[in-house]
């Protein structure tokens, strides 16, 4: 199922390379292409129908603001400084940052996203990208199923905070090509029973040494990560790696 999109151990630079940089923003992307990433996770949510990279509901902890983030207009949004004097950026523009370069991990974040990502990701393909070159997931299964019936040649990850009680048959409603567990969630029988009916296993998110040890100890296929300088020397192993990662992200014999 996802191993033909997935054949090697895969490294997703979660909301860029926000370990460096202000998260989800162009700096921060451009930031992950730099470091030769292969995947980009960023987070989505719509407002005045137009798809927004911001991660929280609210405004505070990124803008320094308070409100509700699909409360405000967009012209005011896109006036914010979410760090280092980014402004918020567009899906669209993500789009084209990372077009030929890198794939796009599209997290359908906000309420009511599917219509418009779908929208914007199928005009995306019309003009030459490949749907492959994206995978959306989203904490709401009804979202994920949405954007499926909507752009079916997109495919998507089964996205859970936590281990859901009937993840298999989850995944296989949504047609998902893969599953993205937080690392307390995994364990290697969880990884295991997904593995065995084709899914690829991701886990979020795994910034250190010890954190990768034990993902990679329990089978995982790939990772998010803060830092995918420290991933990199494992991005495109045909085996899962060997955790051998120190801070600075250098490989110890
Ligand atoms: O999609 C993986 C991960 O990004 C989900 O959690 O809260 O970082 O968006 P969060
Ligand atoms: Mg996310």
């Amino acid at each position: 199922m996802g191993d033909a999109l997935f054949p090697t151990f895969t490294v997703f630079a979660h909301r860029g390379a926000s370990g460096h940089e202000p998260e989800n923003t162009l700096r921060s992307f451009r930031r992950a292409l730099e470091l030769g990433a292969e995947w980009i996770e960023l987070d989505v949510r719509v407002v005045e129908g137009v798809p927004l990279v911001f991660h929280d509901r609210t405004l505070n902890r990124c803008a320094g603001k308070s409100g509700v983030f699909e409360r405000q207009r967009l012209d005011f949004l896109r006036s914010l400084d979410v760090g280092q004097g980014e402004k918020i950026p567009t899906l669209a523009e993500v789009v084209e940052l990372a077009r030929d370069r890198a794939r796009l991990q599209v997290e359908l974040k906000g309420p009511n996203c599917a219509p418009a990502a779908a929208q914007l990701l199928g005009r995306a393909i019309s003009a030459g990208a490949s749907p492959d070159s994206f995978l959306v997931s989203s904490f709401d299964s009804e979202q994920t199923a949405l954007f499926r019936r909507l752009l079916p040649q997109v495919p998507v990850g089964c996205l859970a905070y936590g281990y859901p009680r009937r993840p298999v048959e989850l995944a296989s409603s949504l047609g998902a090509v893969s599953f993205h567990l937080n690392l307390d969630a995994v364990t290697p029988a969880r990884v295991a029973e997904l593995q065995a009916v084709g899914l690829k296993v991701f886990s979020y998110t795994v910034n250190t040494e010890s954190d990768l040890k034990f993902a990679t100890e329990a089978g995982v296929d790939g990772v998010f990560t803060d830092f995918p300088d420290r991933m990199a020397p494992f991005q495109g192993r045909s085996t899962r790696p060997a955790p051998t990662l120190s801070a600075t992200g250098s490989r110890r014999q």
